[in-house]
């Protein structure tokens, strides 16, 4: 069993939804029993809370329903989680720093994204609707590249 804990600032927008749309796609390949996955925030601006509605609202426009409730990043998470996957360059200053075992598997998200590799996943908080149909996008295929190179790491053959 791998699992993986996606990270962004508020734990509201961006990794809940990472979180979900990497379930789905280890659903879609029957790979339950090799997986798990969660996700946390650097901050305690939204500890309890629902995800961001409009972030719901464009998912369920993309067929996908999720729900999490928001917590901030512990000490237990870097020995808890195999992987530990951060949102952009800020998100992962802010993991490092609290890295106090020498996790060695901290990564950025579009590490795994061929159409811009290692940029940032875009803070959608602030910005307009359009924002989180992009963030869905970056994240359905970036979730998807991270599942088949944990796969491949691994020998098991993903469709
Ligand atoms: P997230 O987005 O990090 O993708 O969850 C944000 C959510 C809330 C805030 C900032 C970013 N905030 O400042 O409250």
């Amino acid at each position: 069993m791998k699992k993986i804990l996606f990270v962004c600032l508020g734990n509201i927008c961006r990794s809940p939804l990472a979180e979900a749309l990497f379930r789905k796609h280890v659903e879609a390949n029957g790979l339950q029993d090799q997986f798990m996955c969660d996700s946390c925030g650097t901050a305690d601006y939204h500890i309890g809370s629902a995800p961001d509605q409009r972030s719901v609202a464009n998912a369920r426009e993309n067929g996908l329903d999720y729900s999490h409730r928001g917590r901030q990043l512990s000490e237990h998470d870097f020995k808890e989680f195999d992987y530990i996957v951060a949102m952009d360059e800020s998100n992962l200053a802010n993991i490092q720093r609290r890295n106090e075992i020498g996790h060695a598997n901290i990564f950025k998200m579009r590490d795994f994204d061929s159409d811009a590799k290692g940029a940032d996943v875009p803070d959608p908080y602030f910005g307009g609707i359009s924002g989180f149909q992009d963030v869905f996008d970056i994240l359905d295929r970036s979730t998807l590249n991270l599942l088949e190179e944990l796969t491949e790491s691994s020998g098991i053959k993903i469709s």
